[in-house]
């Protein structure tokens, strides 16, 4: 081996425990299932997903005592229906701390409340009462002295910000001002998190279209599409990203800083009703793979660059039995077997759809020769692809050139990973196809038969190349700049009249 690629290897292992401290994608799971698993058998999945971090919409024993020892982290909920005895009495907070976490912390691995689930908006008539039991909470966990490990909060609907468009403008629902006063002032004294739960699904359906469907499923956008923030200029890229500057930039007008937001649900149903034509399975897993994607990267939002945004999915099993629209019982990424609802894949393609199952991961054409030559290295070595078929002599050879070599060796190390949060990107050098690149006796293995692996990459298992800023970056014109306010006077406008 060559000293660069132990050098490579070792950056390798550095990114990963670099990840591991960074962003996280975890999920939430709800309940409202019939043939519900048990909770050891849930708790199986989520380790066969390697699933790092859980929200619970309640503090069930059997879920608690079943990721026990399991190195997961657990957000544990107090429901709606209690906070009004929590906020009323500090015994029954304690009772509940005591019950609820105290007796399961250390073993499992407990670092969240979340105090009921969007109750300003919900039932806002409990909104005197909620900063109190949050408080009572608190003093709880201090007695147990748990209250550094335990961090409370309580997760807030996208409601509660009336207009989120331009963000930089955003400000929370004026009567709403003093209860989330004291939040923040609660979140900012306890080193607490904001928690948001942030849908572009339901902001793209109440849009009418104005909003392009890319921009909610994080695709990239036509020029003339561009969302552009006109005070701060900020590109949003997608809409995920502009929801959670809208959060920071209420909190901010109100006068706090330094409280990072967690996004506690975010997420696409998989099927809907006729009249929810959005609801589709590929919808979802686009949304879902470029979320992970993109919450993977460790970056902030444009406000934020440098907070990582921490995201739970909604959610982990499909859940039948709730009312409503057919959309609100297909959230789920999984069925209650473990097999996926859709294919959430890594790939670094935003058009293969659905149809990821047939991709193969090939040296993108035009790449960087001496980048490609790092990551032919790099997969044939620390990467361990099998690249017995690209020696001389062997069927995949001839042509004798490093794009060819790359892209076996590039296909074999993803096929092989990718279960495993394995991803084809190789530095970007890498591009996934849907076009078998087998000729004569070269056969490419295939990823047909691939069966479904982990969701959620573990760690940054894809090479971290040494050209991983090659992407096409935005350059601004002034033309275009035009265009873009225009069309946000129009967006402006129009939402008004909605709105
Ligand atoms: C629990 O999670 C926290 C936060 O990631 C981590 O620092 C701690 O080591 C974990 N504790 C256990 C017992 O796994
Ligand atoms: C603000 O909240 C109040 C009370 O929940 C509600 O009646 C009002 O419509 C909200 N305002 C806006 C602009 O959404
Ligand atoms: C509520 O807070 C906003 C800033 O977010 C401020 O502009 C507004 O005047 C406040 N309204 C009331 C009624 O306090
Ligand atoms: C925030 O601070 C500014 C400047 O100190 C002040 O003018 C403004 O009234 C404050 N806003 C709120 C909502 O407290
Ligand atoms: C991470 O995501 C942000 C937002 O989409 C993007 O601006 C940035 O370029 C990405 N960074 C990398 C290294 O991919
Ligand atoms: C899992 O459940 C789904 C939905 O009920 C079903 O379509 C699928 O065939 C099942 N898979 C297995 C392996 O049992
Ligand atoms: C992928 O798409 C092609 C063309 O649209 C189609 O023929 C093929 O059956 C699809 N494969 C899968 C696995 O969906
Ligand atoms: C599926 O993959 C396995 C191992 O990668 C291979 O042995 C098997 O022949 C493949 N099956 C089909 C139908 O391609």
């Amino acid at each position: 081996m060559t000293l660069k690629i132990w050098l490579q290897a070792i950056l390798l292992i550095c990114g990963v425990f670099f990840k591991a401290s960074g962003a996280f994608v975890g999920i939430n799971i709800g309940t409202d299932v019939s043939n519900l698993p048990s909770a050891v058998d849930i708790v199986g999945i989520l380790k066969a997903q390697q699933i790092t971090h859980v929200r619970l919409f309640d503090a069930d024993a059997h879920m608690l005592n079943a990721l026990s020892n399991t190195g997961i982290e657990v957000m544990v909920s107090v429901t709606n229906e209690e906070v009004l005895g929590i906020g009323e009495l500090p015994s029954t907070a304690a009772a509940w701390v005591n019950k609820n976490v105290a007796a399961y912390v250390p073993s499992t691995n407990i670092t969240a409340i979340a105090v009921g689930s969007e109750v300003l908006t919900s039932i806002p008539h409990a909104a005197p009462i909620l900063v109190p039991a949050m408080n009572n909470l608190y003093k709880a966990l201090l007695a147990s002295n748990l209250n550094y490990q335990v961090k409370i909060s309580t997760p807030h609907s996208m409601d509660i910000i009336p207009r989120s468009f331009p963000p930089s403008t955003a400000t929370f629902n004026a009567t709403s001002n003093s209860t989330i006063f004291q939040i923040l002032q609660f979140l900012k004294n306890t080193k607490s998190y904001y928690m948001l739960n942030a849908y572009p699904y339901y902001e793209y359906v109440k849009s009418n279209g104005i909003f392009p469907l890319e921009y909610a499923l994080f695709k990239p956008l036509p020029p003339v599409k561009q969302i552009v923030d006109p005070n701060t200029l900020f590109h949003y890229n997608s809409m995920f990203d502009a929801l959670v500057d809208a959060a920071y930039n209420s909190i901010a007008a109100l006068n706090f800083s330094g409280i990072p937001i967690v996004v506690t649900e975010t997420g696409w149903p998989s099927f809907g009703g006729s009249k929810e034509p959005d609801a589709t399975a590929e919808n979802a897993e686009t949304y879902n793979s470029n979320l992970i994607r993109r919450v993977s990267n460790d970056s902030g939002p444009p406000s934020q660059p440098t907070i990582p945004i921490n995201t739970y999915i909604y959610e982990l099993f499909n859940e039948d039995k709730r009312p409503g629209p057919v959309s609100e019982r297909n959230w789920g990424v999984l069925f209650t077997n473990g097999t996926a609802v859709y294919d959430v894949s890594l790939s670094d393609s935003d058009s293969l759809g659905a149809n990821s199952s047939t991709a193969f991961c090939i040296a993108r054409p035009g790449a960087d020769e001496s980048s490609l030559r790092d990551g032919l290295n790099w997969a044939c070595g620390p990467g361990q692809a099998n690249c017995a078929a690209i020696q001389k002599g062997q069927p995949c050879y001839s042509p004798n050139t490093v794009q060819n070599h790359a892209s076996y060796a590039y296909n074999d190390y993803y096929q092989k990973m990718r279960s495993s949060g394995g991803t084809c990107d190789f530095g970007g050098t890498a591009s996934l196809t849907t076009a078998d690149p087998s000729y004569g006796s070269c056969r490419f293995i295939g990823s047909g038969n691939s069966s479904m692996g982990g969701l959620f990459p573990p760690a940054a298992l894809g090479p971290i190349g040494p050209s991983s800023g090659s992407s096409t970056s935005i350059v601004l014109r002034f033309g275009r700049v035009v265009a873009v306010v225009a069309l946000l006077v129009l967006l402006d406008l129009n939402l008004r009249n909605i709105l």
